[in-house]
């Protein structure tokens, strides 16, 4: 039995997953929660070699089924290693990427189907799945926009798909969606980020029902002080 909460964020390049991470932890751990912030593929050594191995912009050879094994591969580590172990001991853990980015990208917008791309997950996670999933929908447009003005961004193989790849991504997630409506929320990633990390706010917070209450109430203190 896991303890702990397990919370996956998903989107197109340039959705502002970063910076929603950055700022979720930090509201986090000033609440005084337990957290661990991790990302997909990667996490840990293992998965950072095969991160290293499928996003390697020369590997332009990559078959597609490839590509989605060793996605699969890398998650099923980085869960045994990372995730379930931070679960067990009750933390909030926030993941920036899982399942949903191979049945959007692999399985969607590579073509695979997103059925088969989901058995050889189940196969990885068996039922590791999130207890919410926050999906920042953006366009392509504005998401390519973001990253090419953003020069610190390391632009990987993905990156460089055309613009029709990434339009099929954002259908996937749609999809996903749609087929999911208790696990995971629709954010407008196109606002503001400060209007962006309200909407997380208040999505997770009426999820776990008052989970960030007593930092609202410090909050009311301060100002009738
Ligand atoms: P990142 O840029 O968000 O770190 O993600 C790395 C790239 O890997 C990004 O282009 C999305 C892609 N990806 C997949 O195609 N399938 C997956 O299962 C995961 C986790 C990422």
């Amino acid at each position: 039995m896991r303890k702990g909460i397990f919370i996956t964020i998903e989107g197109g390049e340039g959705a502002g997953k970063s910076t929603l991470i950055e700022q979720l932890s930090n509201k986090m751990l000033n609440s005084g929660m337990k957290i661990t912030t991790t990302r997909e593929p990667g996490g840990i050594p293992i998965a950072e070699q095969i991160r290293h191995v499928i996003l390697d912009r020369e590997h332009t050879a990559m078959d597609g089924r490839t590509e989605a094994l060793l996605y699969a591969a890398a998650r099923r580590q980085h869960l045994v290693e990372k995730v379930a172990p931070a679960l067990q001991e009750g933390q909030i853990v926030i993941c920036d990427r899982f399942v949903d980015s191979s049945l959007a990208y692999q399985g969607h917008a590579r073509g695979l189907g997103m059925d088969e791309v989901w058995a050889i997950n189940k196969f990885a996670i068996l039922d590791l799945m999130p207890d919410m999933t926050i999906y920042m929908d953006v366009s392509p447009e504005v998401g390519l926009r973001r990253i090419a003005e953003a020069s610190e961004r390391e632009v990987n193989r993905l990156d460089l798909e055309k613009r029709s790849f990434h339009e099929k991504v954002r259908e996937g997630y749609l999809r996903l969606v749609e087929q999911n409506p208790d696990r995971i929320v629709l954010i407008n990633a196109e606002q503001r980020p400060e209007l962006v990390f309200n909407d997380v706010l208040k999505a997770i917070d009426s999820r776990f029902a008052g989970i960030f209450a007593t930092d609202v109430k410090l909050k009311r203190m301060d100002i009738f002080e």
